[in-house]
């Protein structure tokens, strides 16, 4: 972990698969002169991910390794290591991604050194479709979980969560689009908060 003095911010790895509403939020956050991290490099695992231009847009690095291109996840994993280690990284902020981390990624980065943002209230839909199963449940209330990566599929330690009440006549794209305006406050807070307490 960087020193926290008054020049110095933490550097994030962003690994995004998609869109990047979430990285947006994250570069958002970081022109916050109060804000204790700095973006040090965007990684995707797909090549057209909307995030990748975003991330260029706004004069980041970004690098793209794909799955396909390796015969084995351990091949994978160790050329997202290899293509990061140019690089100082305080803490990757998965936004996004999507793939399942092995030991050997998640331990490469040190206890809690990844963390996650979930679209549902973890312990509660783990994996896909999370709007949707809440809805089927006949759920009064769902939201968004930041939480630390561990090889078990979203179960590491919550760091943060943020709830809405589900609505009559909602549907999963309704629920789903309120619920990201809460992962949007809800990432940034969740670093600023583990950045201030680990320095
Ligand atoms: C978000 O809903 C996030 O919670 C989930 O994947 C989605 C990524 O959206 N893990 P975006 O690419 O950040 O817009």
């Amino acid at each position: 972990m960087a020193a926290q003095g008054v020049n110095t911010k933490c550097n994030l790895a962003v690994f995004i698969s998609g869109r990047g509403t979430n990285l947006q939020a994250l570069i958002e956050a970081c022109k916050q002169s109060d804000f204790p991290a700095r973006i040090e490099v965007v990684l995707s695992n797909k090549p057209d991910a909307e995030g990748l231009k975003l991330a260029e847009q706004n004069g980041l690095p970004t690098y793209c390794v794909a799955r396909k291109d390796f015969a084995s996840k351990h091949d994978f994993e160790q050329a997202i290591i290899d293509t990061l280690a140019p690089h100082p990284i305080d803490l990757v902020c998965l936004a996004g991604f999507m793939a399942i981390l092995s030991p050997h990624l998640i331990n490469h980065f040190g206890a809690n050194g990844i963390v996650n943002i979930h679209p549902s209230l973890l312990p509660d839909y783990k994996g896909l479709d999370t709007h949707k199963r809440a809805l089927d449940d006949g759920k009064t209330e769902a939201g968004c979980t930041v939480h630390y990566v561990t090889p078990a599929v979203d179960a590491g330690e919550i760091i943060l969560q943020k709830r809405v009440q589900i609505l009559k006549n909602d549907t999963p794209e309704t629920l789903a689009a309120r619920v990201l305006d809460q992962e949007h406050i809800a990432y940034p807070e969740a670093i600023k908060r583990i950045l201030l307490t680990k320095a």
